[in-house]
């Protein structure tokens, strides 16, 4: 036994009780704040960015490796290196506290799942909450990630803002029903934590440009921005991030309001906040607080617990020394970092195995579920007869068939055209693990590399057309380009004209002042249009677009998103009829740029007659409208049924509480093929003492119908939570009246509350 200097045996070491896994979180968390200087708790609530910083919109500036920092970000070193750091944080400082690694993972690590907006439109969260689980797993393991930077979940109503691709579309429920399912799957596993972002309103920044000013009403803010993270909350989700933009005049990571008062209060939100990347350093940009001191003091303050990037914190010291801080204030920040790290096992066991990527990534089980996902998001948008049929004989419509679905026996021909057709970018999206990922045959495939298997008898002819993306005076190389794709698809059987967005098209900083197809790409659909052959759209975009009149020129249109590496074999199989198509919009899609914003649950017009716009009479509708999405089969829908439940006696259930309501609808399989169709249900409220939209989603439910088979799809209506809406004060109110009841817009029932 060791002796002390007096020459007696030296009590054992006892081992700190935060170190001990038995001890109860709160206990641990308590212990060790008591044992923290002011500097290491400051660093608790720092995030640095070390070496390259890989989102090149990132304002953080790479630092060297401090141990002593709370969490870091963008790191992509894996999971070895990734242990080399941590042993010098746990083994290496006094008091050794693991740090928490991050990195924005939205739609997948190493697989690649379809962009969020694509997965919005398979409208079944199921999937994303398995896809989700996947990308933490392998997150986890191979980069030895313990935070997703994710899910976004902000309702976007303009196309023009690059980063609409993030989130789940136009719908506050969807977005929030979607919200739910990633932070569950990304938490499965109990040793990772997600981060809903960005809270809130940044996607209201005005004419879609990215961090800029935001106009929300208190009223907006409740019925469209809140709620995805309430549901978020609810899911249990660890942390959220603050956004970038200001609300009423306060920058929102300098808001109490709204991190405390709304997020904590109202939604009950447990964990901690993180600002988005070097929000806080440069809230004197909006003509706010300038000092550095004054920024750290009042984000935290207003509950913004850990700052992204730009080290700012590291004044809490200051902002306490000058009394613009508390001890309480600074504790409570730390104590919900630590809290976090103690959740998800950190202390217990800060380092990850260390296996190659082959043996934790692209698993079988992760592929397939990347083709499962890939085929529920593209929306089949139109699907007519050929124009040479049509336009052949009188009747000859009539009689024709659909392009859709193709029969490779009679396909001797085909012509791949278009700047997608051999490329695996555009079906990656825009938040991808890492550079190498990008090489074809490593991460996903082209439709090319799809239509040589679902077309193995067939010439196959590919060219290019134009680039992506030019908005260069066009040369003489570009009419080159066009040519060969036109001789390409001249005599062709079927052309598919693979077209749209790549990924840096459409994300952070990627907002577009136009939402029609670049110049070069609408000249090249034209010209393919006018040969005559039998014109197949294949879309790939992160966004919104809006190209009607090129659209009329194409016999077939498949929305296909960028929906990750399995997305070529999904869209094949949609084109041969292996699969039926059964996607339907989460975003609206308009005729035009000047129709922006338009959404499905706006708020009623008081001259619904009078059309919008004098240059585009008789047009006040959208291209597509939220929810559209066609099939190879019919669906009938039979009347919708309101019933209010009655008590065991007979009785209505008592006055006082609000009777709750069931609703059913019968959905049938009218045509020759199996398929699956989303029924959505909208409310609507005619009349109440705050306007209301003109219908809203309450509940969605994606089923699947045999030939001939019918389904009886059922739905309870609570009042409060589906009948009653949210004051700009944030008290909710219920109250009597008609409602209309309607399911997917083809059938409705009117009742009373
Ligand atoms: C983005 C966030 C992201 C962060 C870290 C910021 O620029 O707005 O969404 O999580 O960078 O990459």
């Amino acid at each position: 036994m060791k002796k002390t200097d007096s020459g007696r045996p030296a009590a054992p070491k006892r081992r700190p009780l935060y170190k001990d896994p038995a001890a109860p979180v709160e206990a641990r968390v308590r212990d060790l704040l008591s044992r923290m200087t002011l500097e290491e708790k400051a660093e608790q609530l720092c995030q640095d960015t070390i070496g390259k910083d890989p989102n090149p919109d990132n304002h953080g500036v790479p630092r060297g490796f401090n141990p002593r920092v709370g969490s870091i970000y963008q790191f992509m070193g894996g999971a070895k290196l990734r242990n080399r750091y941590q042993r010098a944080a746990v083994e290496r400082t006094r008091l050794g506290i693991p740090i928490l690694w991050a990195i924005d993972v939205i739609h997948g690590w190493r697989t690649t799942f379809p962009v969020s907006l694509a997965q919005a439109a398979s409208f079944d969260p199921s999937l994303t909450e398995k896809a989700q689980r996947v990308a933490a797993r392998e997150c986890k393991a191979d980069g030895g990630i313990d935070w997703l930077l994710g899910p976004m979940v902000e309702v976007g109503h303009d196309p023009r803002w690059g980063r609409n691709v993030e989130g789940y579309g136009e719908d506050p429920y969807t977005n929030g029903r979607f919200a739910a399912a990633a932070v569950r799957g990304m938490q499965a596993g109990g040793v990772t934590a997600a981060c809903p972002k960005h809270f809130v309103g940044y996607s209201a920044c005005e004419g879609g440009r990215d961090y800029s000013y935001t106009e929300i009403s208190a009223r907006a803010l409740r019925e469209w921005y809140l709620p995805p993270f309430a549901a978020a909350a609810k899911a249990g989700a660890l942390t959220v991030m603050s956004s970038f933009n200001e609300y009423d005049g306060k920058p929102v990571p300098a808001n109490r309001a709204l991190l405390t008062d709304e997020l904590r209060g109202r939604m009950g939100f447990k964990g901690f906040v993180v600002s988005d990347s070097g929000a806080l350093s440069r809230m004197g940009n909006l003509g706010y607080a300038r000092d550095p001191v004054e920024q750290t003091a009042q984000a935290i303050r207003a509950g913004n617990d850990m700052c992204m990037g730009d080290g700012l914190y590291r004044r809490v010291p200051a902002a306490v020394a000058a009394g613009k801080l508390s001890m309480e204030e600074v504790d409570r920040a730390v104590a919900r970092v630590l809290r976090v790290k103690f959740a998800i096992g950190l202390f217990d066991r800060p380092y990850v195995p260390e296996r190659p990527t082959a043996e934790t990534c692209r698993l079988p089980d992760a592929l397939a579920l990347a083709l499962r996902f890939a085929r529920e998001t593209m929306v089949l948008l139109k699907n007519e007869p050929p124009r040479v049929a049509r336009h052949s004989s009188p009747g000859a419509a009539h009689r024709a068939e659909p392009v859709l679905p193709l029969d490779p026996k009679k396909i001797r021909r085909i012509a791949l055209v278009g700047p997608a057709a051999d490329e695996v970018h555009p079906h990656l999206g825009q938040w991808r693990a890492a550079a190498e990922d990008l090489a074809k045959g490593v991460n996903g495939e082209t439709f090319l590399d799809a239509a040589r298997r679902f077309f193995p008898k067939a010439e196959i002819r590919v060219a290019r057309g134009c680039a992506f993306w030019d908005y260069t005076p066009p040369t003489a190389r570009d009419a080159e380009l066009r040519a060969e794709a036109v001789e390409a698809a001249r005599g062709a059987d079927a052309v598919l004209l693979c077209f749209g967005e790549v990924p840096w098209m459409a994300g952070e900083k990627k907002s577009r002042r136009d939402i029609s197809l670049p110049p070069a790409q609408a000249q090249l659909a034209g010209e393919l249009a006018a040969l005559g052959v039998p014109l197949v759209g294949l879309c790939c975009s992160g966004r919104a677009l809006a190209f009607p009149e090129l659209a009329a020129k194409m016999d077939a249109l498949l929305w296909c998103w960028q929906s990750g590496c399995r997305a070529p074999t999904a869209a094949m199989e949609i084109l041969v009829g292996k699969t039926n198509p059964g996607g339907k919009l989460p975003v609206t899609l308009p005729r035009c740029l000047g129709q922006v914003p338009i959404y499905y649950n706006h708020h009623p017009k008081i001259t619904p007659e009078c059309p919008d716009y004098q240059d585009f009479p008789g047009e006040n509708g959208p291209w597509f409208p939220f929810g559209f999405g066609l099939s190879y089969t019919t669906f009938k829908y039979g009347k919708v049924k309101v019933e209010s439940r009655k008590s065991k006696t007979g009785q209505r259930t008592s006055d006082l509480r609000p009777s709750t309501f069931n609703a059913s609808v019968t959905v049938c399989n009218a045509g020759t093929r199996a398929g699956k169709e989303t029924v959505i249900w909208y409310l609507s409220d005619p009349e109440a003492s705050y306007t209301q939209p003109v219908r809203r989603v309450i509940a969605f439910e994606k089923i699947s119908l045999k030939p001939g088979e019918t389904k009886t799809v059922r739905l309870r209506i609570d009042p409060m939570r589906d009948l009653a809406y949210d004051l700009p004060d944030g008290r909710r109110v219920l109250e009597p009246g008609d409602f209309v009841l309607s399911a997917s817009l083809r059938s409705e029932a009117r009742f009373a509350l």
